[in-house]
Order: C-alpha cells, then sequence, then structure tokens
C-alpha cells in the first residue's frame, strides 16, 4: 500500500491517503477547466473578507499577488492540477500556502468552504457556456433564416407520418425550425437566470459566524443576487438539472433536423444535395456521399440525454447539505456542453451550403394526390357542401384515381369522375385548386405556409433574435465588466498596500 503526502485537511489523520484512493476520487480532469474561475472566486472573497476586516490589507496583498501568479503560471503551463491534491480548489490553495507559506495562503480559505466554492465555479462557468450555447443557437436560426427568406415561395411536400400530407414552403419549413429554436433560447435564458446567483458565503452549509459580505461578493462575480438559503445553496443541484434538460431539447431538435437531412439527401428524396465540405464518401464504394455529420449529430443527442439522467438519479438519493456525489454532476455537464456547441459549429455551415433540389421538391408536392384537401376546401366554398361530405368525394376520387392508377393530373378522368357525384369543375379550374404553388399562396390562416405569411414570421423572429443577440451581448459585458472590476481591485492592491474603496 503506497501512501501519498499529508493534505490540507490532514490534521485528523494519522495515514495518508492510498494512491489507489486518491486516483478514485480525485477530480482534476473536470477542474482543469475551473481553475480561471476559482482564481475570480478566491480574488473576490479575499477582497471582501478585507473590506469586512476579517483578514488585514498585508494578507490580502499576498493572497492576491500569489493567485495572480497562479493564474499566470496557469496559462504558461507552469501550474498544472495535481490529483494528490484532489481538486481544484485544493490545488490553489496549496499553491499560495507554498508560495505566500500559511501565514498568508492559510487565511483565504476564512469563511469559506469547498462545498460553497465548487458551486461558485461552476456556476460561472456554466453561465458562460450557457452564452456560448445561445451565440450557436443564434447562428443555426440565422441559417434557416436566410433559406427562408431565399424559398418563401417554393413549394415543398408537407407531411405527417412521413406521408405527404399539403404542399407547404422551403420558407415555412425552415422557418418552423426557427420557431422551435427560439423556445431552446427561452428554456436556456431561465437556465442562465438559475444559474446567475451567487452560491459564495452559504460556506459548508450553515452560513459563518464572520461578518461578511455576499452582496459585495455576488458584485464582483457579476451575479444578479446571492443566493441566499445556505442549506439550500449547497445542496442543491437543479440549476445543472435545468441545464442539462435544455441541453437535451435542443439535441432533440438538432437530431430532428440532422434525421431530415439525412433522408432529404438520399436518391429516393432527392430534395436536398450536401456541399462536398460537408460530405463523407466509401472505402469501398466509390459512388457513395454520406451525411455523416448530420448522422453524428443525431447519434450523440444520447451522450447529452445520458448527462441529464445520470445527473437526476444522482439527486435522487441525497440528503440536505454536501455529499461527495455531487463530484459526479461535472463531467457529464461539460461533455453535454461540448457535444452541443460541437454540432452548432457545424449545422449552421452546413444548412447554408447545401443545394436544396427545387424541382424535385416542386414534382413532388404535385404528386401523389398532395393537394386533395384543397380540393375539398374548394367543395365547401363553391358547392355548400359540409366538408364532411366534401372530404368523402374526393375521398371516393383519390381511391377511384388510384385504383386505375392515374392521378389528378389525368384531368378530363378527375373531371369526369366528380361529374358521377354531380359536381361540375372545368379543367382549366381543377389544374389552378390543385396547383400546389396557388394551394400555399392561399393557406393565409395566421401561421399558415402562405409566402406573405412565412415573410410576416421571419420578421417578427428576426426581432426576436436581435433581442436574444442584445441580451447575449448584455450578459456577457456584465460578465467582463465585473471579472475587470476585480482585476482592477486587484491591480489596485498589486500597487499599493491599502485596500481601495469602492469607486476608487
Ligand atoms: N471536488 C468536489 C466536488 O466537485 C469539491 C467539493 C469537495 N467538498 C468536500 N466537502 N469534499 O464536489
Amino acid at each position: 500500500m503506497e501512501t501519498s503526502q499529508k493534505t490540507l485537511w490532514g490534521g485528523r489523520f494519522s495515514t495518508s491517503l492510498t494512491t489507489e484512493t486518491i486516483a478514485f476520487t480525485h477530480s482534476i480532469e473536470a477542474d482543469t477547466r475551473l481553475i480561471g474561475y476559482d482564481i475570480w472566486g478566491s480574488q473576490a472573497h479575499a477582497i471582501m473578507l478585507a473590506r469586512q476586516g476579517i483578514i488585514s490589507d498585508a494578507d490580502l496583498r499576498e493572497i492576491l499577488r500569489w493567485l495572480r501568479k497562479a493564474e499566470d503560471d496557469f496559462q504558461n503551463g507552469d501550474f498544472t492540477l495535481d490529483p494528490n491534491k484532489e481538486d481544484v480548489h485544493m490545488n490553489v490553495e496549496s499553491y499560495l500556502i507554498e508560495n505566500a507559506g500559511r501565514e498568508f495562503g492559510g487565511k483565504l480559505h476564512t469563511a469559506r468552504s469547498r462545498n460553497d466554492q465548487v458551486l461558485v465555479d461552476a456556476h460561472l462557468y456554466i453561465r458562460d457556456e450557457i452564452l456560448n450555447v445561445q451565440h450557436g443557437l443564434s447562428e443555426l436560426c440565422k441559417a434557416f433564416l436566410e433559406i427562408a427568406k431565399e424559398h418563401a415561395d417554393t413549394v415543398m411536400p408537407g407531411y405527417t407520418h412521413t406521408q405527404h400530407a399539403q404542399p407547404i414552403s422551403l420558407g415555412f419549413w425552415a422557418t418552423a425550425y426557427v420557431s422551435m429554436f427560439l423556445r431552446d433560447q427561452k428554456r436556456l435564458q431561465s437556465a442562465y437566470a438559475l444559474a446567475n446567483m451567487n452560491p459564495l458565503g452559504a460556506c459548508a452549509l450553515a452560513g459563518t459566524t464572520f461578518s461578511i459580505d455576499r452582496e459585495l461578493t455576488t458584485k464582483l462575480l457579476g451575479f444578479d443576487v446571492p443566493h441566499e438559503h445556505a442549506l439550500d445553496v449547497i445542496s442543491s443541484r437543479d440549476f445543472i438539472a435545468e441545464i442539462l434538460f435544455a441541453l437535451s431539447l435542443v439535441m432533440a431538435n438538432l437530431s430532428r433536423i440532422s434525421e431530415e437531412i439525412v433522408y432529404w439527401t438520399t436518391y429516393e428524396f432527392g430534395m436536398m444535395v450536401l456541399d462536398d465540405a460537408y460530405s463523407f464518401g466509401s472505402s469501398i464504394m466509390p459512388q457513395k456521399k454520406n451525411p455523416d455529420i448530420a448522422e453524428l449529430t443525431r447519434g450523440r443527442t444520447g451522450r447529452v440525454y445520458g448527462a441529464l439522467l445520470d445527473l437526476l438519479t444522482n439527486l435522487k438519493g441525497l440528503p440536505m447539505g454536501y455529499n461527495r456525489d455531487f463530484q459526479e454532476d461535472k463531467p457529464p455537464l461539460w461533455e453535454a456542453f461540448d457535444v452541443v456547441k460541437a454540432c452548432l459549429g457545424l449545422l449552421p455551415e452546413l444548412l447554408k451550403t447545401a443545394d436544396f433540389r427545387t424541382e424535385r421538391m416542386a414534382e413532388l408536392a404535385n404528386a401523389n394526390f398532395a393537394t386533395a384537401t384543397e380540393l375539398a376546401n374548394y367543395l365547401v366554398k363553391e358547392h355548400q357542401i359540409s366538408f364532411r361530405e366534401c372530404h368523402e368525394i374526393v375521398g371516393w376520387l383519390v381511391g377511384e384515381l388510384v385504383q386505375q392508377e392515374k392521378t389528378f393530373a389525368d384531368w378530363e378522368l378527375t373531371q369526369d369522375l366528380l361529374k358521377q357525384r354531380e359536381i361540375d369543375v372545368s379543367v382549366e379550374q381543377l389544374q389552378q385548386i390543385l396547383d400546389a404553388e396557388l394551394a400555399i399562396q392561399n393557406n393565409q390562416s395566421l401561421g399558415g405556409t402562405s409566402p406573405k405569411e412565412v415573410r410576416r414570421m421571419i420578421d417578427g423572429f428576426e426581432v426576436q433574435l436581435n433581442e436574444i443577440t442584445s441580451r447575449i451581448y448584455t450578459c456577457q459585458t456584465e460578465i467582463d465588466n465585473a471579472h475587470q472590476e476585480t482585476q482592477r481591485i486587484v491591480d489596485k492592491v498589486l500597487e499599493k498596500s491599502t485596500v481601495p474603496t469602492e469607486g476608487e
């Protein structure tokens, strides 16, 4: 049994951890992403401690000096996290103690616990990542809007049960995805609000006897408000569940567009051809052109769902307070962010560069009785027959045509069959009623497929997208300003020995 050096909490222990124990318990891989956030959180905490007179100005100066150095060293590759020190928090604190000595470095952890610290790091990281995902989603929406603007009049078959239903426009189809992804944006926005609360100051679980200022750290870390109830802070991970649910739905939606890309690019559908830069060949079949990006997006969806289920399962048995199980919240969340960002990084360009085969779409939209509903609607309007009756007549007409292996486009036959049901329509009229393009022009009900409605909706979606863009910008600016303000104070403290007061 090999044992390691003593840990920071080793006071009550007589032997050190075995190497196997360390390997089993450390969280270094996941924590490496958190170093910058951990240091920012520690800077804010130390500044607050000094302002409250809990540590001296000299203590603060030494602490901030070495926190800065830790960050520089990390950026230059001179400070890497050591698994023997369990996690990012103990690595940074050890760095401080090794360099500034216990006299100074040993004071940073006053009125703080790793239990609130790990949450600070996670909240800060998640905030950034949500904004990244939101930006990616906006780019995807823009790609769909580009398609929509170009193709508000392009007919294609609309499907229900993956069977021809009614003609729609390609622009209508594209804006459906915008409408859908804008809801994802809203979910991410509400997940952001939960992430944007300050856990720092909850300490281990009960708050502290030190007179800390949670409002100050809230401000320095750019959070909206302190997350107040200390025991709830420490015990809750629903902000992570919320984001994982939002990410799961993003993936569900990305998987659905991927599915459509996969079959639209088949020979059978022939409605879409991908740019070569986004297609793959086969090692044996020279003719192949495969939609691997869409397939991998579809295929990676389960990893994000898995992350959500992983967390939900983790939470269900946990009593109030910190439980080490919580450490397992991070790797799946990191992976979920990575998967979503990677998919969003590719799909907008893949869509923008794709060739939509509009002749094929028109051919399909006019085939297979896709405009039958228009004929029924016409009969309702012009012949004062109930819709159910018209539905039956047109259904019978389609049945007859199918039996004779004909289509609506066998106009004389269509006309004759209708005559048998005492309905007199000219061939010219039939050609108009059953024309897919005219059908979509006339579907002008609110939210319908008519080009007019599609254009109106495009305008509305653009307004919403602009609002999201400016919200992302505002959030990002608030984060940057808070970080800069913290760094400004650090700079001041490092320049002189007194702590600057607010606004100085
Ligand atoms: N690595 C831990 C986590 O991710 C940090 C908090 C550890 N706290 C504790 N009391 N052991 O949750």
